[in-house]
């Protein structure tokens, strides 16, 4: 790119364009040839990268020559049909093509007048996923609430929960702030904690309520009464619970009737993080886990994760957009605009954390139209299916044992050991994942549940079809194998 520059020339873009796209098809094509967890070593790639910028213009063909030397090697595929670990975050043409178009407009729509289309785009398109997970209608735009596209569901749990705690702040006075309280099962995602670090309220008034596999790892809405009861009585505030349909570690769902049958009582905001499992409630059959959503303040999902839809795209719905708005908003001169003053108009700024948004609407607007919520269905029913597939080669080899009841497309699973060595099953377990990643065929992650050391085998890559299924069960059995008889 020598001589005068020209960051926005369209003939220029659309060549180096068109190679990228080339580039991004030959990798989506070739993807199972590299390892797809990433073997490189810590700071690998600052021994092969300049210690400075480069004064003078580099070429496109050098700067994808050293993607694919350099940046390739330190890559994890999460797009890679071998990848099983954490949960599955989608890459799929409709997202990607919605990626381009945002970044083709590259606008910051922080108020409806910043760019229409990006305000207006995502309330229908958060009215259609609402109506898709069949929501009540307080959740859509033309109500009292609203949906947001967030980018994270971390952000999603911060913004409702500063909107609960303003809530009653300004009922009670700011001196509360110390006696408020928050409850969840210790199950629910960290992203809980933080928000809770970041509005300040007291680390031990963040409850953290045990749960066991007695009730599969959901939380006991008999437990959160006691503990509210008990709390009050103590002079303390309950004001948020967070309930969980689909946790991180085993996929546990919160009774979430239940629980709003006792949050109600004492009108604290019962948030649903449905981060992972809100994808499969698209489907009638898995709908039923999330009956009790119309007796909650606010409601998340991540398309990011297990639809289709590029990072970032979380999706949050609140009761009362008020709540959200009355927290979060500022209006300095230089943002005043008459659409804004009218109140005819979201300003989704008084919605999130900061200033700037991207037009993150388009990617689920392409997603949704480019394959049809039937397609999408059938998307999710097809991984289930590969996790049952899973589920049942693990159950019929004696040696190992299911540990938690497998509900979407995550499989929990462990290694038993011989008598004699059960003392060293979490270990063995541990050793086992190490030998299974680092062949860099399967990645697949862990978590402990009850102090047990548990393997967690998540479908949902796109790419991913039974035979990946059968040769990732294959390769767990004999690394399995090679470390029973080192025993
Ligand atoms: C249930 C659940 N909640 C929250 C999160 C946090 O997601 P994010 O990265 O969107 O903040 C995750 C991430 O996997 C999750 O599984």
């Amino acid at each position: 790119m020598e001589g005068e520059l020209k960051p926005m020339d369209a003939e220029q873009l659309r060549e180096y364009g068109h190679r990228m796209v080339d580039f991004v098809a030959d990798y989506y094509k070739t993807i199972e040839d590299h390892p797809v967890l990433s073997q490189v070593e810590p700071g690998y790639l600052r021994k092969l990268l300049p210690d400075s910028a480069p004064d003078k213009p580099e070429s496109f063909e050098n700067v994808l020559s050293d993607v694919k030397t350099k940046i390739i090697p330190g890559v994890t595929h999460w797009q890679s049909p071998n990848y099983f670990a954490y949960f599955p975050s989608n890459s799929s043409t409709a997202g990607f093509l919605g990626e381009m178009l945002s970044a083709c407009f590259n606008i910051v729509g922080f108020s409806w007048i910043t760019s229409p289309a990006a305000t207006e785009l995502e309330m229908i398109v958060l009215d259609w996923f609402a109506k898709m997970l069949k929501l009540p209608d307080f959740f859509l735009s033309t109500g009292q609430g609203g949906g947001v596209i967030q980018g994270t569901a971390s952000e999603a749990v911060l913004v409702v929960l500063l909107a609960a705690r303003d809530i009653f702040l300004r009922k009670l006075g700011k001196g509360f702030l110390e006696k408020l309280v928050v409850y969840a099962s210790d199950q629910t995602h960290s992203a809980l904690q933080k928000a809770c670090q970041i509005a300040g309220i007291h680390p031990e008034n963040v409850k953290a309520l045990k749960t066991d596999s007695s009730t599969n790892y959901g939380l006991s809405p008999d437990l959160l009464s006691k503990e509210i009861c008990h709390d009050i009585a103590n002079g303390l505030v309950p004001f948020f619970a967070c309930a969980s349909v689909g946790t991180t570690s085993s996929t546990a769902i919160d009774p979430i009737l239940e629980l709003a049958n006792v949050t109600k009582s004492y009108n604290i905001w019962l948030h649903v993080d449905s981060a992972y499992a809100g994808s499969a409630c698209v489907c009638p059959e898995y709908r039923h886990h999330i009956d009790g959503v119309e007796e909650v303040d606010s409601f998340n999902m991540n398309a990011h994760k297990w639809f289709l839809t590029n990072f970032d795209c979380s999706l949050l719905w609140v009761k009362d957009r008020n709540a959200l708005i009355q927290s979060l908003s500022t209006n300095p001169e230089f943002l005043k605009n008459k659409a804004s003053q009218s109140k005819s108009v979201l300003d989704y700024k008084d919605w999130q954390i900061p200033l700037g948004r991207r037009f993150r609407s388009l990617k689920l607007w392409l997603v949704l139209r480019l394959y049809g919520v039937e397609n999408l269905q059938a998307y999710i029913r097809n991984h289930i299916e590969l996790a049952i597939h899973f589920e049942e080669l693990v159950s019929q080899d004696m040696r190992f044992e299911i540990v938690a009841p497998r509900t979407f497309a995550l499989v929990c699973f462990r290694l038993l050991l011989p008598c004699g060595f059960e003392d060293r099953t979490n270990d063995v377990n541990g050793d086992l994942l190490q030998a299974v990643n680092s062949t860099g065929k399967i990645f697949i992650s862990h978590t402990v549940l009850s102090g047990t050391y548990v393997m967690r085998f998540a479908v949902g890559a796109p790419l991913t079809e039974e035979r990946h299924i059968d040769a990732a069960w294959k390769l767990i059995q004999d690394q399995a194998s090679s470390l029973l008889e080192k025993l």
